[in-house]
């Protein structure tokens, strides 16, 4: 009777030397010179990026822009009990609750703090916080956004372009230079 082979165990990192090693990596020059390169985007302070006013009661920092692929990084805060709209997605969502607790009036959960909150295309839905604090959420979100009004009317459409103008124009009226660092 054939044995089934001891399961491969789990292996650990086969390093703890805090020391940089050459990967030998075949195409390095050609990801030196096509590459935007990764990057680190302090999202605690204003030095990277500003909170651009969205509607009176809310606000975006914007994070991340990728134009190739239609996504956009950033953290909304909704800064006290209040709503965004009815909206529709046509890419995916990835959020997580920084602070505070927001739902959705079609779903039955409410995120707190440390959640994750997925959202696919083709979904509909209309965010609420309760929270006295209202919410932070930091999203990693694929566009378009399509909002639509009361009457289920179309409204607009949130792309990366939308949001790059969004983060663009409030640097021109507050003379902030616009950070290259955001667009990868
Ligand atoms: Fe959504």
């Amino acid at each position: 009777m054939a044995t089934t082979a001891p399961a491969k165990p789990h292996n650990a990192p086969p390093s703890t030397k805090a020391e940089i090693v050459d990967v030998r990596y075949p195409h390095k020059e050609l990801v030196e010179r096509l590459s935007p390169g990764g990057r680190y985007i302090d999202a605690q302070t204003d030095v990277d990026s500003p909170w651009v006013p969205f509607g009176d009661t809310a606000a975006i920092k914007h994070l991340a822009f990728d134009v190739r692929r239609n996504l956009f990084s950033n953290i909304l805060w909704v800064k006290g009990p209040g709503v965004v709209g009815t909206h529709l997605h046509r890419g995916t969502i990835t959020m997580v609750c920084l602070e505070g607790s927001v739902k959705y009036l079609e779903y039955d959960w409410v995120a707190s703090p440390g959640g994750l909150i997925l959202e696919v295309p083709g979904e509909a839905h209309t965010l609420v916080t309760d929270h006295p604090d209202g919410v932070k959420l930091f999203g990693w979100m694929e566009g378009p956004i399509e909002f639509y009004d009361d009457n289920g009317d179309f409204s607009f459409t949130a792309d990366v372009w939308w949001f790059i103008e969004h983060y663009e124009n409030y640097c021109k009226e507050q003379g902030i230079p616009i950070n290259e660092k955001l667009y990868l």
